[in-house]
């Protein structure tokens, strides 16, 4: 029985905590947990069993014990990943899965890199689409040649209005000076995939967007700082926190309405708890009114040293949430929508793939299938890493984001990657 531990029991730790206890609990057993809310450790200590004495509220508590389970998941926000990763590979843990993003810094996610090899250790990065079975399908067309050599991709992230307005206005990636820029933030993953297709190194990026919508030139007549404190175009705003968060029909909800947790930090709510938190809290402010910096649209062009190019449309204002994904190659084409595929060979045959995917988003069943991936490596099922998200493979993503936050704030310039 190999042992696991986790540091950060938010949304995502916990998340993989669930994973591991239902899929996995034969072979691998939750150890030890970290968080520097008491609350947090509180509330997931008792649920997976873990004991008093293994549940740590600080990083340097943690670590001073030196390693104590065979392999580590770190789940905390984005500033923290390169020091608490870092800190993972000194002490010597050999297995460490990483949530994305791994730094905005060229220098701290190469280290981890460099350090990761010193160390004989693997360090997987939460680039959870790679594992699901409908990106797995476009990779294996794409390898076995039928659409021929890739001569263009054009992939949109659409994060859907609702979402965007969570997470990158109102949440934890509002501020890029906090966090990191949305292009890396969430784009990562799709950057990941397009260069995880293309297969060759990206020599040039070209980048325009901003931050179009969400400030307080488009606030409606009558808008105030928060939703329920008096806003006047409350019941016209698509935004209205009490509606997205409260009142929603079953029927109309969004997944946010359920993410109760991120509101008030506790596992089980009042209604009362959540009023209080939209009344009070980062949720319940005005999306025109807020401190948000970071860009709700951008387009990203990429060339690749193969001669392949591709742009990355991230779109934060739409009605669904879904990827889109045209690719094309010398032969044929794949036209994907985040869970339909389609094939069409030029002169021949056109049609749905079967990808094997269940009909939803390929996100949830990437994070099932990523700690399925670690798991087996962990347990020493598997050592094959071609494929995988490692840090090794990670740089060349985040090296992509970073080029196209330069372009883009010195007005779309092109710039070259060295290699
Ligand atoms: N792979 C993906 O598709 C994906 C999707 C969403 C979020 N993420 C990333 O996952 C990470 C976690 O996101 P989340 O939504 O679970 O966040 P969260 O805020 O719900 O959870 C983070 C947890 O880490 C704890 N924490 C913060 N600093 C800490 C520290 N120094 N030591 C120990 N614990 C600490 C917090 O108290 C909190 O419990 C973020 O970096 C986010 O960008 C990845």
């Amino acid at each position: 029985m190999k042992k696991i531990s986790v540091i950060g029991l938010g949304n995502r730790g916990s998340e993989y905590m669930g994973f591991i206890k239902a899929f996995h609990s034969k072979k691998a057993e939750l150890y030890a947990i970290c968080d520097i809310s008491r609350q947090a450790l509180a509330d997931i200590g008792p649920k997976f069993g873990i004991p008093e004495e293994r549940r740590y509220i600080s990083t340097s508590d943690f670590f001073t014990e030196g390693v104590i389970s065979d392999a580590l998941i770190i789940a905390t926000q984005d500033a923290s990943h390169y020091e608490i990763a870092k800190k993972a590979l000194e002490t010597g843990y050999k297995y460490i899965l990483l949530e994305k993003p791994v730094s905005g810094i060229r220098e701290e996610y190469t280290e981890l890199r460099d350090l990761a090899t010193e160390k004989g250790a693997t360090l997987l990065v939460c680039h959870v689409l790679r594992y699901a079975n409908y990106y797995k399908k476009i990779k294996q067309i794409i390898k076995s040649g039928t659409i021929g050599d890739i001569v263009s991709i054009n992939h949109t992230e659409n994060f859907g209005y609702f979402h965007f307005a969570h997470s990158f206005v109102r949440g934890n990636w509002h501020d890029e000076f906090a966090s990191t820029p949305s292009i890396l933030a969430k784009c990562c993953h799709d950057i990941d995939l397009i260069s995880w297709f293309v297969d060759s190194p990206c020599v040039a990026v070209s980048s325009v967007g901003g931050l179009r919508y969400f400030n307080k030139e488009n606030a409606p007549v009558g808008a105030t700082a928060t939703c329920m404190g008096g806003c006047k175009a409350k019941n016209t705003c698509p935004y209205d926190a009490e509606k997205l968060y409260i009142t929603d029909p079953f029927y109309k909800a969004k997944f946010i309405k359920y993410m109760k947790r991120t509101l008030t930090g506790k596992m089980s709510n009042s209604k009362e708890d959540i009023v209080d938190a939209i009344k009070n809290g980062d949720y319940g402010k005005c999306v025109f009114l807020n401190d948000n910096n970071v860009c709700d649209h951008q387009v990203v062009t990429m060339q690749f040293e193969n001669g392949a190019v591709a742009v990355l449309n991230m779109n934060g204002l739409s009605d669904k949430m879904f990827r889109q994904s045209h690719i094309v190659g010398t032969k044929g084409e794949l036209i994907g929508y985040g869970t339909k595929l389609e094939m069409r060979i030029f002169g021949g045959k056109s049609g749905g793939v079967f990808t094997g995917s269940p009909a939803v988003s390929g996100h949830a069943e990437g994070d099932i299938r990523t700690v399925s991936g670690f798991v087996k490596l962990v347990c020493g099922e598997s050592n094959d890493l071609t494929d995988l998200t490692t840090i090794e493979a990670t740089v060349e993503s985040h090296d992509i984001a970073l080029a196209a936050e330069e372009s883009r704030k010195n007005g779309g310039t092109l710039v070259c990657l060295k290699k």
